[in-house]
């Protein structure tokens, strides 16, 4: 984007502002602030309007109309950046057509615009309409964000500095079990922890050798205030929910951690979100903001979690993106990219 002319223009922009929310306010407001040099750029280059779009989590019931409702996602990035030719479209996924990658509805989020800016990193492994789409009926080009996430989850790709050390979490379960299979042969070694390592443990999909937690706290309830206690993995009772790993794999993925000179860590490791149950993921982003060697964590929850840590500047790159710098890994081309001509 760095040659488009957008002066006089209307420019259609899709971020990835899908933030984790809290009690219906921003909870970590990373891709936000992420999003922002690009809309910058934009607005400096004097472009007439410039229209913001991005998903928000995965509506599917009126409720969630609700529930993901842009307006917070609207109102922080108003505060970062007060300029009245900054639109924030609704939640794309509001419309079914998005994730169909319908071309109405690229057509309407393309209407009367002239140019088309993908910055959404983290949404780049979806084709749909507002990524894919509009990049077909509109100039498109790459945003400086999207551009740079390329650049530092690039290093990951060619000859790294060994041991290379996978950390893998988080909810997305399905979703990334299929990555991990096509990618943990890249690393030396590969630490499973969250609902993940439950999944793996049941039926592991993987061809190649896994840590998976040796301990776990469990918690007798799905709760913030559930009765827990600190269980050897085999030995959860009936009933009880696993809802982070215990210190004893915490101290074991540290070591190994530790030892690292690349590290890729996404997803975390149990319900951080709830102070009991985050010292799991605690105890990894300090091993990770300590290796000497390139660091990389990438995912809305991970750089959350990093971010409360107050280790974000501990690490080379914090990715906005999850699925999609974890699909990029894989050497997968991501769709969202190779939509944009000159990306
Ligand atoms: C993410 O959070 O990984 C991206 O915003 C994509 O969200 P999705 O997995 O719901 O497509
Ligand atoms: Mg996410």
């Amino acid at each position: 984007m760095r040659d488009a002319d957008v002066a006089g223009k209307h420019v259609l922009v899709r971020s990835d502002l899908n933030v984790p929310l809290e009690d219906g306010r921003v909870a970590d407001d990373t891709r936000i602030e992420a999003s922002l040099p690009t809309l910058r750029l934009v607005l400096n280059r004097a472009a007439t309007e410039v229209r913001v779009c991005s998903h928000l989590g995965r509506p599917k019931s009126e409720e969630d109309r609700v529930k993901y409702s842009m307006e917070p996602v609207r109102a922080r990035l108003r505060e970062l950046l007060p300029d009245e030719r900054v639109v924030v479209l609704e939640n794309t996924r509001f419309d079914p057509r998005e994730t169909a990658n319908d071309p109405s509805f690229a057509r309407e989020l393309a209407e009367e615009c002239d140019l088309f800016v993908n910055d959404a990193f983290g949404s780049a492994h979806r084709a749909h309409a507002s990524t894919v789409g509009v990049a077909q009926l509109l100039p498109a080009y790459a945003g400086l964000l999207l551009e740079r996430e390329l650049e530092m989850l690039g290093r990951l790709l060619g000859e790294v500095e060994r041991p290379f050390v996978l950390i893998s979490g988080g909810a997305k379960v399905e979703d990334k079990l299929g990555v991990l299979r096509n990618l943990g042969g890249r690393a030396d070694e590969v630490l499973i922890g969250g609902k993940m390592a439950e999944e793996v443990r049941e039926s592991n999909p993987l061809e190649f050798e896994v840590v998976l937690p040796k301990d776990v706290v469990a918690a007798s309830a799905f709760d913030a205030d559930a009765e827990t206690k600190v269980v050897p993995y085999e030995e959860l009772p009936e009933g009880w929910l696993g809802l982070d790993i215990g210190p004893e794999t915490q101290r074991d993925f540290a070591v190994r951690i530790h030892r690292a000179k690349t590290v890729f860590w996404n997803g975390p490791m149990g319900v951080f979100e709830w102070p009991r149950f985050a010292a799991g993921t605690r105890a990894v982003a300090e091993a990770v903001g300590e290796v000497d060697g390139y660091t990389v964590v990438g995912g809305a929850d991970s750089a959350r979690a990093l971010h409360e840590a107050d280790l974000a500047d501990k690490v080379d790159w914090v990715s906005t993106g999850g699925g999609a710098s974890l699909e990029l890994l894989e050497g997968k081309e991501l769709p969202g990219v190779a939509a944009i001509p000159e990306a």
